[in-house]
């Protein structure tokens, strides 16, 4: 999936105690920024209530074959009113949902709907709608570790991964029932990062990004020094996106707490001249340059070689502009794609896409300083030569996750 709009995920519940975490799943994905359509079998609206899944997610349930959706009385107007696909009266909501997903999700899968899966049945909306399907699945089973066991269950399960379903979990741990063992559902986080690997991977195969991120930190001498708020998260968030979607990644990094994203390959540097020395040296054969630290524009001009004594009399200290890292890399006569980032507090479009001109940068993602540094979520917006695209206030890795996809098409 290589676009920016919203994307859509249908996620069937079946029949199981671990029903209950299917509204967790949801809302990770609604936070993310996805159009959630929750399809619910039968015995599913034993264990979780369909209020709650319309509630979250603004769209009537889908259950029956026949045209029927749960807790109509909920509906809202406009778009979280509607149920996915075009909203027909023709009794087709089996293919009209499933044209619409970039992914169908079943969380749980109990071992009946593996079973029914596997045998290419379509009894009801939700095992016809996946037999119809035009999109990826995966399944999430959950189940009595006996039953997860199972020779049938497990032979319907050879048989799902043969058909190219994906798989995620089951976990061990304790269980409803009491015994301990393997066959309970995976946590909703890991279902939700595993179907983001999903429908991202690959769009960046074969390509090679190199990205800074975090603070610098400049000396005054040996205790103090001039640094900034920031906190990493966003440039290490973009190197576990851009890894997901399949780059070799190089993070460059200044000083932070964060723990490097597998897969990546990280360097980490202190000041600004180290930073600069460091791009220099990888940059070449870069496909994408991602600048993300918060480099110091400037640099005490003199480091102290002992702690400055505190007396009476003013103290100034004289600073010196350091090099611009993404001016440098973007003038370079093979330069990378470049993507820079300006946090502003203040008139963030003018002064964002005033950078992106004056480095002549293909793209910049902006954002308000007083709102993004050190935070764990960003509101966001991606401007490039087509104009601007707001990205509206999620995490930082799911904002990650759209700058990539974005990135992809320009590289694509
Ligand atoms: C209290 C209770 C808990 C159940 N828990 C599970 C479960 O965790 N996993 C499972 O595969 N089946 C479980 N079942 C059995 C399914 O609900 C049953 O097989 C049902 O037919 C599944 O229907 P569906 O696949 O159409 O949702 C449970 C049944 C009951 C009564």
């Amino acid at each position: 999936m290589t676009d920016t709009r919203r994307a859509s995920i249908i996620l069937g519940i079946t029949g199981g105690v671990a029903a209950y975490k299917a509204a967790e799943l949801a809302r990770l994905w609604l936070k993310a920024g996805y159009a959630v359509q929750a399809v619910m079998t039968e015995a599913a609206t034993h264990f979780v209530g369909a209020a709650t899944l319309q509630a979250l997610t603004g769209r009537p349930v889908l259950t029956g074959l026949w045209g029927s959706t749960l807790t109509p009385t909920l509906s809202r107007e406009g778009e979280r009113g509607q149920t996915l696909g075009p909203n027909r009266l023709d009794g087709m909501d089996h293919i009209h949902a499933s044209r619409e997903a970039d992914l169908i999700v079943v969380a749980p899968a109990s071992a009946d709907f593996m079973a029914k899966l596997a045998q290419g049945r379509a009894d009801d909306l939700l095992s016809t709608l996946c037999l119809a399907r035009a999109c990826p699945l995966m399944l999430a089973p959950a189940m009595n570790r006996e039953m997860w066991g199972n020779p049938a269950t497990q032979r319907n399960l050879a048989q799902l991964i043969e058909d190219g379903v994906r798989i995620v979990g089951p976990d061990s741990g304790e269980q409803a029932c009491g015994e301990t063992g393997l066959g309970r559902m995976s946590e909703p986080q890991a279902i939700f990062d595993a179907a983001q690997s999903f429908l991202y991977n690959g769009t960046l195969a074969g390509k090679k990004v190199l990205i800074t991120a975090g603070p610098t930190y400049e000396p005054i001498d040996p205790v103090r020094g001039i640094t900034n708020l920031s906190s990493g998260k966003m440039g290490y968030a973009l190197a576990a996106a851009a890894r997901e979607a399949g780059a070799e990644v190089t993070l460059i990094s200044g000083p932070t707490a964060l723990a490097t994203p597998a897969g990546v390959a990280r360097i980490d540097v202190t000041t600004a001249g180290e930073m600069y020395d460091a791009v220099m040296e990888k940059v070449a054969g870069q496909d994408v340059f991602i600048s993300v630290a918060a480099v110091a524009d400037y640099r005490p001009a003199e480091t102290g070689a002992q702690k400055i004594k505190k007396d009476e009399r003013p103290l100034t200290l004289n600073l010196i502009p350091n090099k611009d890292i993404l001016a440098s890399v973007a003038a370079l006569p093979q330069a990378p794609f470049c993507v820079g980032f300006a946090a502003e507090t203040e008139k963030l479009l003018e002064h964002a896409e005033a950078k992106r001109k004056k480095k002549r940068l293909p793209m910049l993602v902006a954002n308000l300083a007083q709102h993004a540094l050190g935070a764990d979520e960003a509101e966001l917006i991606m401007l490039d030569d087509k104009g601007s695209h707001p990205l509206p206030a999620a995490d930082k890795l799911s904002q990650a996750r759209r700058i990539v996809s974005r990135l992809a098409q320009f590289l694509n």
